[in-house]
């Protein structure tokens, strides 16, 4: 019998959890649900709106009016409607979403709209906070793990790939920075799930790391 199992996953930021996650819905055939996508959506939204991050009354608003879907099986990111993809992968877009997404009032509604689109299960979510608050009685938790080293290794490379200067120290201390604020934040923030499996992608290829994740879930479908 093939149960339509909902597969949650959180980790830090270069622990690889997003090309995974993407991989195994393909091979699997389920819904990748890209959470920090739908951050990044709102916080696309907020720009062209003009509301400023302080602003939590509008920005709740803002979040209980929009409607973010994804197609191409998660790879396209739909804010009412519209191919924002691209748009949300901006710097401009990448420097204000955490300080949006900290933001619990605005959490909720965001929250709504990812188990709308996962309510009917074969969906593997990716986050920070999908195996504990999105998705507590997910019926497989992973959490997703590597050096500090390796995921500034990770981030260094696709940087240069894209063209962009800078060094790997830099990019280390970013990654600390980060790890920092999303762990001790006060409001969903990072942590592995008691009955998250902790899988260590440090020295492991993102195949082996997808065909591990994928036997499971297969194993208990
Ligand atoms: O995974 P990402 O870098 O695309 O996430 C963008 C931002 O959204 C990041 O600052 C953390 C936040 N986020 C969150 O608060 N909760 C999630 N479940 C996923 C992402």
């Amino acid at each position: 019998m093939n149960r339509r199992l909902t597969v949650a996953m959180d980790g830090p930021a270069g622990s690889g959890k997003s090309t995974v996650a993407r991989r195994v819905a393909e091979k699997l055939g389920y819904l990748y649900l890209n959470s920090g996508a739908m951050y990044r959506a709102m916080t696309l939204l907020a720009i062209r709106e003009g509301v400023s991050p302080t602003n939590v009354e509008e920005l709740v608003k803002l979040a209980q009016s929009c409607r973010i879907d994804f197609a191409d099986n998660g790879q396209t990111t739909l804010l009412n409607g519209e191919n924002v993809s691209e748009q949300i992968r901006t710097l401009e877009v990448e420097q204000i979403v955490s300080d949006i997404s900290k933001i619990a009032e605005v959490r909720p509604a965001i929250v709504n709209q990812q188990r709308r689109i996962g309510n009917k299960g074969e969906i593997i979510a990716e986050g920070r906070d999908v195996t504990t608050v999105v998705f507590p009685n997910a019926d497989l938790k992973f959490y997703l793990d590597a050096s500090v080293e390796e995921r500034a290794r990770r981030r260094f490379a696709e940087s240069k790939a894209k063209g962009i200067d800078c060094t790997l120290e830099q990019i280390k201390e970013d990654i600390r920075i980060r790890d920092e604020k999303d762990r001790s934040r006060e409001h969903s923030p990072l942590q592995k799930a008691k009955d998250a499996i902790v899988v260590d992608t440090t020295d492991r290829t993102i195949d082996q790391v997808v065909d591990l994740i994928a036997e499971q879930i297969i194993s208990l479908q």
